[in-house]
Order: structure tokens, then sequence, then C-alpha cells
């Protein structure tokens, strides 16, 4: 295959590196005699999805929920793809993440918190049932209710999963803003939800500065958010900010006199648990809405297949609560697990690169879970970090976001696993709401670089342009999904439409499309390929091309952009534009003072995280005589590399010098 190929992007670099990786790491003989599921129960797992899939998902939802009404009706696919699951039953998010545990481990730490300053806390599991019902009573109190959408833009921090939790007691939907977004995108997901309220902070603390979120949350609703009656300000950062005692309310205020007892509000299965914005294909990101029952059914028997979890561990996600797996893997599911989770609000590097380790150390964390964006990051900083540390409470690592290289693969399981630690490379997205696929450590062999098999349960597969399943072995192909799952996504908010055609458009139904291209080896092991899409994945976080270059346009210097990604070392993929400016395009096509303005701009318009690597002006965009810009060769000309395809359906041929920077 030529980087010409079908699929794009960085599939190519994959395939080189992942063909020739056939190293094989059985799980150590110790893992896996203690393991939650081993070869036979994996095996019999897959044997009852596979003979009654209803049947396998009602007897899981039975046993791991908590019901106040048990379901009777399992799947509803009458009005397909907006399936239902377990639909005619009632129950509560939070009560099935706290209450029910209060009798058994009420007094068992839930989580363990560290500021990035060094200031730490602990919540037992009843301390947390008091907050969330006290901060949920206060929620009430300014009337707040069952369907209301309420949005999160809190740093990292305990208060984030309590706002969430307090949110799901009393039924209203929470939508988290990721805290490093700017106040443009928040106020784009405010308005786009319909939120009437907003939780945020003075500030958080990262990278050894003040995240000024109340300031940004003031920008935001100064130009619009006209739903907004209330905003709850959480007191972290401790500087001055700016109050309006009409609409602000301090959350140490609005909580304190509020009692320890808030009675759940009993959903429904599919009353929407939260909405979650992530980026697709066009210039406006999609509200990702899921469903109770089936969410949290999927993030609890993933926590206990994938992540092994047991009682005594002390398990560690990194991600931030404004992204999926903050959710999941922070949030929903260690705690419906009754797991005692680790949360750090800071960078990673400060004090310096051991700072992971250090917390691993302090906390004898036991489980821990990354992205590989941070392990190739902590890999450059050399081995001396974490070899200052003790890591030998840790058992099990895991990997999510993106794909990660072999050889960063090989230092995570060398130098932090010191080579008895089984990876879980877990493949899934914001849509699906929990892992799909990936390894059951205990049970099955792993491969540097492969998220391994399907989960029970989980009928993933690959097909070509046509639909057709791909058999023959290392054959790229569309990723699908062939049979509903109970925490899919049920749609996307206000935009039913959006979500027929971008999971179900292309195989006219009969598939969910996860907008990825993957590969399986001759053992059946997935190899994820790359994005088909224009969506780019920048340090493990999702963001379209589109977003970006609205974004740029949206300057009044700038005429048309186009932005592309272009791989890069540590952050998988980092962002090239190419600009088209109303006026003079600069000498050379270089201008470093209006590069660092754009880039400025695109850090307010959407957050720090999608300001362009670089910027190079041109006349023109290469474009097809239809008006096409041919992206395929902007991402050759980002690379730096030969152009090789067929230029000839241009219309503008000689835009090419320039655009490689050659005049
Ligand atoms: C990519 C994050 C390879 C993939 C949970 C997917 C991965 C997108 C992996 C979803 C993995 C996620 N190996 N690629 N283990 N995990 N991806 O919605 O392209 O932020 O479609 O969810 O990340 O990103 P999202």
């Amino acid at each position: 295959m030529s980087s010409d190929n079908m699929f794009g992007n960085n599939v190519t670099k994959n395939i080189e590196s992942t063909l020739q990786e056939d190293r094989l790491f059985p799980p150590p003989d110790g893992f896996a005699a203690a393991a939650n599921i081993k070869k036979t129960t994996l095996a019999e797992l897959q044997q009852q999805a596979k003979q009654d899939y209803e049947g396998f998902w009602a007897n899981l939802a039975h046993q791991e929920l908590n019901w106040q009404h048990a379901f009777s009706a399992t799947l509803d696919s009458s009005n397909a793809p907006h399936f239902r699951w377990f639909y005619d039953g009632q129950l509560n998010a939070s009560y099935n993440c706290l209450d029910r545990h209060l009798a058994s481990r009420g007094d068992k730490t839930a989580i363990i918190f560290e500021g990035e300053k060094g200031d730490t806390q602990q919540l037992s599991y009843r301390q947390l049932h008091t907050k969330v019902c006290q901060f949920a009573n206060g929620l009430k109190s300014i009337g707040i209710k069952k369907g209301d959408r309420v949005v999160i833009y809190l740093p990292m921090v305990p208060e984030a999963a309590i706002a969430m939790l307090a949110c799901a007691r009393i039924g209203a939907i929470h939508s988290v803003v990721f805290g490093g977004f700017s106040a443009e995108s928040l106020k784009d997901r405010i308005e786009d939800a319909g939120a009437v309220c907003v939780i945020t902070a003075d500030g958080g603390h990262r990278g050894g500065k003040i995240i000024e979120l109340k300031a940004a949350t003031d920008k935001a609703l100064a130009n619009g958010c006209q739903t907004i009656n209330h905003v709850i300000v959480l007191q972290r950062s401790h500087h001055d900010v700016a109050i309006d005692t009409q609409r602000d309310i301090w959350w140490h205020t609005l909580v304190e006199n509020q009692t320890e007892h808030c009675e759940p509000e009993w959903v429904n299965s599919e009353h929407p648990l939260f909405l979650l914005y992530t980026s697709g294909s066009t210039g406006k990101p999609k509200g990702i809405q899921h469903s109770t029952a089936g969410y949290l059914l999927n993030a609890i028997v993933t926590m206990k297949w994938v992540f092994d979890i047991k009682d005594d561990d002390i398990y560690w996600c990194t991600a931030d609560v404004g992204w999926v797996t903050g959710h999941t893997y922070v949030t929903y599911g260690p705690l419906a697990v009754g797991s005692t989770l680790l949360m750090y609000e800071g960078a990673p590097i400060i004090p310096d690169a051991g700072r992971f380790w250090k917390i691993c150390q302090d906390h004898k964390v036991s489980i821990f879970y990354t992205a590989p964006t941070a392990i190739r990051a902590l890999m450059k900083q050399g081995d001396q970090h974490p070899n200052r540390y003790d890591l030998s409470s840790i058992r099990l690592l895991g990997t999510v976001g993106e794909p990660i290289n072999p050889e960063a693969w090989m230092w995570y399981h060398t130098v932090i696993g010191k080579k008895h630690c089984p990876i879980v490379d877990t493949w899934w997205q914001t849509e699906t709401g929990a892992n799909m696929i990936a390894p059951v450590p205990g049970a099955m062999a792993t491969k540097p670089g492969s998220c391994t098999l399907a989960l029970p349960g989980i009928d993933a597969d690959i097909v070509d342009e046509a639909g057709n399943l791909i058999t023959a072995p290392n054959q790229g192909g569309y990723l699908v999904i062939k049979k509903p799952w109970p925490s899919m996504l049920r749609t996307i908010w206000n935009d039913d439409q959006r979500y027929i055609d971008t999971y179900w458009g292309k195989f006219e139904g009969k598939y969910y499309l996860a907008g990825d291209s993957a590969r399986r080896d001759d053992q059946g092991y997935f190899w994820i390929m790359g994005r088909i899409d224009d969506v780019l994945n920048v340090s493990g976080h999702r963001l379209g091309t589109m977003e970006v270059e609205s974004a740029l346009v949206a300057h009044p210097d700038v005429a048309e952009a186009a932005v592309v990604g272009k791989p890069d070392d540590i952050k998988g993929e980092g962002i090239f534009a190419f600009v088209v400016l109303k006026g003079q395009r600069p000498e050379n096509g270089i201008d470093d003072m209006l590069t660092q303005e754009l880039r400025t701009w695109v850090g307010e318009q959407i957050g720090a995280i999608a300001k362009p690597d670089a910027i190079r002006y041109a006349d023109n965009l290469p474009k097809t005589r239809s008006g096409k810009i041919m992206r395929r060769l902007l991402r050759t000309i980002a690379k730096g590399e030969k152009i090789t395809q067929d230029t000839s359906t241009l219309e503008n041929e000689a835009i090419l010098e320039q655009l490689q920077g050659k005049s």
C-alpha cells in the first residue's frame, strides 16, 4: 500500500512498523492464576455471547447493576439505529456508584487526590456519598431538575466527579467541557446543549500555571448562552475572580446547609446520563449522547475484564474528566465497581518527568492507565526518572487514545512494568462508551501495537468499501461493529440525522462505522491503522481539521485555510496549516509574526491543543477542477516528502512550488 491509499493519514507508517511485529507476550503465570477472567472463563463468555447475544447482556445487566425496577425487555431495535437497551428498567447511576457500596465498603477509600502542588485528600465511599448528596440538594435548591443540561468546566479535582454524580443523582444531564478548551468552545457547547447551569472553579493548577476557568466562563457567557441561569464556582486556586451576585454562587455556599440525604431520582435505563462533545468531519463538534444503564454496564464489565479490578487495587487512569476516558475510567467505571481510584490534578512533568512515577510509588498504584503520547514523552526524558522510584506495586498497565508504536510499548513493558505487568491496549471511542477491542490480560497473549481481540459481546469486524467482510489477514479495511451493544451512543444531541449519516449511512444501517481503518493479522488480532475521516489525533485528543480551518478563516486576515496532520514523534500527529491570506502573501511563504498571531487566535477559538505547529502561506490551495482541496497532496507536502501522486487533475499545478516552500 502506498500512503496514497484510500485510508490516507498515518496508515503506511503504522503498517510498516507493525507488520514486522511478531513478538508475543503471554500473561505472566502469577497474573493469569489470580486473574478475574481466566482463559476458560473468557472462552465461556465468548461462547455465551455467540449463542444468545441478548441473553448474554441481559444476564450481565441483572448481575452487575442495582435496579429500582428490573427490566424485562433487553434490546429494542424497532427504531434502529436508535437502539434501546433494558428500556423498561429503572435505576440511578449515582446509586450504583455510591449507595450500593455503603454497607460493604463505606469506609473504603473511593478517591485519593493529589494536586499539582502536592496537596492530597482522601474520600471514603461514605464521605463521597455525603458530598454528592449535599451538592445534589444544592443543585435542586437552585431549580435544577431531571433532564436539565448542566455544563461542568472544572479542573481535575474530586469535585469534578462529585458534580457528575450529583447531576446523575437528580437526573440532570451533564456535559463536561475539557478545561483546556477556550471560552469560545465552551460557549458553543453550552449553546448546543441548551444548558441551564455551568459548574466551574476560580482556577485550576496545571503546568505550574493557573488555568483561568472562571474568567473563560465569564467570557463565554458575555457573548451569548442565554439559557444559563446559574454559575456555580468552586474555590480551588483561591485567587480573585469576578463574581456576579445575580448569577454566580460559590460551591461552598451552595452546599452549606444542605442535608446529607438525597433520594436518587430513579430514571429509565435510556435516560441520558451525559452528553460529551467530540470532533467529527465538520467544523461543529457532536454532542454524543449516552444512556444510563447500558453505558454503566459496559463500564463495569470492562473494569472487571480488561482492568482485572480487585478490591485491594489502587487504580489510576491519568485521563482528564473532559474526555470520555475521564468519564468511563476515572469516574463511573471505577466507582461502580467500588474500587479506590487516584486522581491527579496536574501535568506529568511538574516538577520533573518523574512525577507520574513518584505518584505511583507514594500511593502504591497497582493499575496504571495512560495515553501513548504521555508514554512517548516520558520515555524521551530518559529512564533515570522512573528508575528513581519504587514501581513494584504496579501489576497492570494500560494505554488508550491512539495506536501505540512498538518501541513505546516495549519501554512501557520493560522500564515501567519491569517485564511482569501485562499491557492492555484498549481500542474504543467517545461513541462506544467503553473498551471494545482490548486484551483480557490474564487470558491471552498481547502483541506490541495491537489492541488484540474484541471483548465478549462485541462484534467487531473489518469490511471493504462495499461492506464485504475482509477475511484475508493483513488487509486493511473499515473497522465496523456489527451488532448494537449496551454502551453505544444513542444519538447526537439535537441532530438525529447526523447520527444516522455519520455512523450508519455508509453501510446502510447494517454496521456501525467506527471511522477507523484496521487490519487483522493471521491470528485475528486487530491493528488499528488510523482515522479514515478528517479527524486528527493530537496527543490522543480528537480534533477535526475542519474545526481548525473554521477557526483560521474566522481571523480577519485569512481568506482560506486547509489543515492536515503531520506525523509527530511525541504527539502522534501534529497540525500543519496552509493559509491563503486576504492581502499579500508573505515573502517565501513565511511570516513568523503572523504565524504567532494565528496560533494564539486558534488557541482562543478552540483551545491550546488546536494551535497549528506550522503554517505555510500560499496564493491558493491545490484544488481539483471541481474545487475540491486535494488534502492527500497537502499531507505529503507537510511531511516534506516528494510528490508522487498524479497532479494532472489539479487546476493550479503551479501552486505546488509555493506550497512546498520553494518559491
Ligand atoms: C483512536 C478515546 C488505536 C481511534 C477513547 C478512535 C485508538 C479514536 C485507540 C477515539 C487504541 C482510541 N489504538 N487507536 N487503543 N484508542 N484510538 O473518541 O482513532 O477521544 O477512533 O476516544 O481514538 O477517540 P476518542
